[in-house]
């Protein structure tokens, strides 16, 4: 057992490194593991939580709001934005976007291939318009308290409930251990340092417009500024 787990370890670990060949890739993946990591656990301990407390009805209403409330709360401390989608979504705004969509796949072909899910992961840096972006997607697998929203029998009132918030409903009939969707999370990097400067005797000299003196506060009475809420 302790073998199986070392070889494990070692082939996620070779996974990641063949993922990540680039250094700039090596220093946003831990990054966005702990994104990603923090998004799902706060979302499942939040989830399982109301799931027990005040059944699935209400429970929907976590997956509605608590999702993008960590998702907000992550993006103010690291930068990275954090979302799920899914190749059959329940909100479509959750649908993903091209480059999205074949990740998905290549997940879902890896998995019936027998890769286990809990260790698929990609990140890739790509280009979006002048931006370049870090992009990262982690496989999010049907757990077996998951079927209770998203399995085959849901209870009358909560497809109920499901049906007048997400008329459009595709993300029910999973089966546990199939892949359920993936954490999408991503973050603008910084512009690469410009080529090595033209030599200077070519440039024309700059024109630039001089950043104004700094005004005196003189003319402004000393207001506090409005206080945020
Ligand atoms: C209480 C019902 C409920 C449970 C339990 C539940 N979900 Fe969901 N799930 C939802 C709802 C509602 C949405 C739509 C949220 C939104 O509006 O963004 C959703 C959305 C999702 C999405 C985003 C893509 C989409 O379909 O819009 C993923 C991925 C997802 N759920 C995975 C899971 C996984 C994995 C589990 C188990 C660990 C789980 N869910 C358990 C209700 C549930």
């Amino acid at each position: 057992m302790k073998r199986l787990l070392i070889v494990l370890v070692v082939l996620t670990l070779f996974a990641a490194a063949a993922a990540a060949p680039d250094p700039e890739l090596e220093r946003e993946l831990p990054g966005v593991r702990q994104a990603s990591k923090i998004f799902t656990s706060s979302l499942s301990a939040v989830l399982s939580d109301s799931l027990e407390e005040e059944g699935a009805v209400e429970a929907i209403g976590v997956c509605q709001e608590t999702a993008p409330e960590i998702a907000k709360n992550i993006f103010k401390e690291t930068g990275y934005e954090v979302g799920r989608t899914a190749l059959k979504v329940r909100n479509a705004e959750n649908a993903p976007d091209a480059w999205e969509k074949k990740i998905l796949k290549s997940f879902d072909k890896k998995m019936a291939k027998g890769t286990d899910p809990s260790g698929l992961e990609h990140i890739e840096i790509v280009t979006e318009g002048e931006d370049r972006v870090v992009r990262y997607m982690k496989a999010i697998p049907t757990g077996g308290f998951c079927l209770t929203c998203h399995g085959s029998d849901l209870e009358l009132d909560l497809a109920e409930k499901i049906g007048e918030l997400y008329p459009k409903d595709q993300a029910t009939g999973f089966k546990e251990g199939k892949l359920r969707g993936a954490l999408t999370i991503r973050k603008v990097l910084e512009p690469l340092p410009e080529e090595p400067a033209v030599e200077p005797e070519e440039v024309a000299p700059k024109e630039e417009v001089k950043p104004a003196p700094e005004k005196k506060p003189e003319t402004k009475t000393s207001k506090e500024p409005e206080t945020k809420k």
